[in-house]
């Protein structure tokens, strides 16, 4: 199938190179010169794992990069929307999808053959029928369902492995405003015949996006509020509870041969310092907003937001049970990224845990493998020492907060002085492994 992918973030991008793997003409499109000449050159403009590789088998051959999108929407018969829906002030902004919408329409009014436009950015229920379609009808002069078909492909990519995310999905799940659109988004997965498909309208097709990261996010604050619980009460240990909790057979089935399967569902009922990234907090936010909107207030997923917004504190409040005074206090921080694996750091715990120590004059020390520069841009040289190896990093320290857990920090153990206090804030440590620790849901 000839296809184009409007905007080249890491969704658009991962989807473009992944779906030309699978044989498709993709060409990718961006407003941004530079970044189209990037990929068209093989460079991967954000870190992802898989990312390079993909592009050099893909590049030039299969995909290509392009500023055009008039051409590229005339030489295609699917589109898919991948750009931003940012959250701002008190819903998302669809300024990127309503501009990307409105293009696509005006060349669509010259186009003689049928043509499907999908919404593949996150967009609460509603936004494709609703704000996508209009537009492109009245940017037309068409009717969409008889000159052209509209849709909804929500993704689910993790950062960091949403490479291997695309290629061995869950499920694919196909929102179409009717069957000669769901027609044509089914070939366009031609290739993963072992996939689990949800074919639904778009709005349902939104609403799985939603609450599957609304579910996930529960998960987690749920965690936490049961970890802070087990450290007031003493004598609990919040990872024995979890296992405890784990082997529920409905959470870990049991197979005939005896062997339980262990979901990676269970990873999200693991207390750690909260959640981040660009899809928890907004996608969570947004619901919330949209059902305020309704009338119907979703007060489980606000109280989500609360716990994860005091979560970070907690990492504070564990730090102040050995040291009264932060001022002067060496204090490393260990992970800036929101999760390992990338070098996103929107939303992640480590920043607000910065700024209150930062605020208490600490003398801050951070480590990253790969998210230094990122954090640069908020914290800069005068207010935090980057170091470029963890054994520096905290070398000489009265504490290390680990804030993400990246593999590299299970060396900890063998780094630390007698006298530092560990703080782990995702229980990666054992905790007799060091003289001193400190841990989320634990006392
Ligand atoms: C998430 C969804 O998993 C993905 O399906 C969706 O499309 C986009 O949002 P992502 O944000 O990349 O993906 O990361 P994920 O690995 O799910 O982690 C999200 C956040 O939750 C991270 O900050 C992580 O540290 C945190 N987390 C995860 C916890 O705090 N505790 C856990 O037990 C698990």
């Amino acid at each position: 199938m000839n296809i184009s992918v409007v905007g080249t973030g890491y969704v658009g991008l991962v989807s473009g190179a992944c779906l030309a793997s699978k044989g498709h003409e993709t060409i990718c499109i961006d407003v941004d010169k530079a970044k189209v000449e990037q990929i068209n050159s093989g460079v991967a403009p954000i870190y992802e794992e898989g990312l390079p590789e993909i592009l050099s088998e893909t590049i030039g051959k299969k995909l290509r990069a392009d500023t055009n999108l008039r051409e590229a929407i005339l030489n295609t018969e699917l589109s898919l929307i991948a750009v931003g829906t940012p959250y701002k002030g008190d819903q998302i902004d669809l300024s990127y999808v309503r501009q990307a919408a409105a293009e696509i329409g005006r060349v669509l009014a010259d186009k003689d053959s049928y043509h499907v436009v999908v919404v593949k950015s996150t967009v609460v229920p509603g936004t494709t029928e609703d704000v996508v379609l209009p537009i492109l009808e009245e940017t037309s002069g068409k009717k969409a369902g008889q000159h052209f078909g509209v849709g909804m492909n929500p993704e689910f990519l993790r950062e960091g492995c949403a490479v291997a995310d695309f290629l061995n999905p869950d499920r694919i799940v196909l929102g179409g405003i009717d069957e000669r659109t769901l027609g044509v988004m089914k070939k366009l997965y031609q290739a993963f015949p072992d996939t689990d498909i949800v074919t639904t309208n778009p709005k349902t097709a939104e609403m799985i996006k939603y609450t599957a990261n609304g579910l996930l996010a529960t998960m987690i604050s749920f965690s936490n509020e049961i970890a802070n619980l087990s450290a007031k009460l003493g004598g609990i240990d919040v990872t024995e509870v979890m296992r405890g909790v784990h082997l529920d057979k409905r959470l870990s089935p049991i197979l005939d041969n005896g062997c339980r399967i262990i979901p990676g569902l269970t990873q999200y009922l693991a207390a750690g310092c909260g959640f981040g990234g660009s899809c928890f907090p907004k996608d969570v936010r947004a619901l919330i907003a949209h059902g305020k909107k309704y009338e119907e207030p979703m007060s489980l997923l606000e109280a989500v937001v609360k716990i994860n917004a005091q979560q970070p504190n907690r990492m504070l409040e564990l730090l102040r049970k050995h040291f009264r005074e932060l001022r002067g206090l060496k204090v490393s921080v260990l992970g800036l990224a929101f999760k390992p694996g990338t070098n996103d750091i929107r939303e992640s715990p480590a920043i607000p845990i910065l700024h209150q120590l930062q605020k208490e004059g600490a003398v801050l020390t951070a480590f990253d493998p790969v998210a230094e520069h990122e954090m640069r841009h908020l914290f800069n040289d005068s207010a935090v020492r980057y170091t470029r190896s963890l054994d520096k990093a905290v070398e000489g320290a009265d504490a290390v907060l680990l804030i993400t857990n990246w593999p590299e920090f299970s060396e900890l153990p063998r780094l630390l002085a007698s006298n530092t206090v560990l703080i782990d804030g995702r229980r990666a440590i054992s905790k007799d492994a060091v003289p001193r620790y400190e841990g989320i849901g634990l006392s």
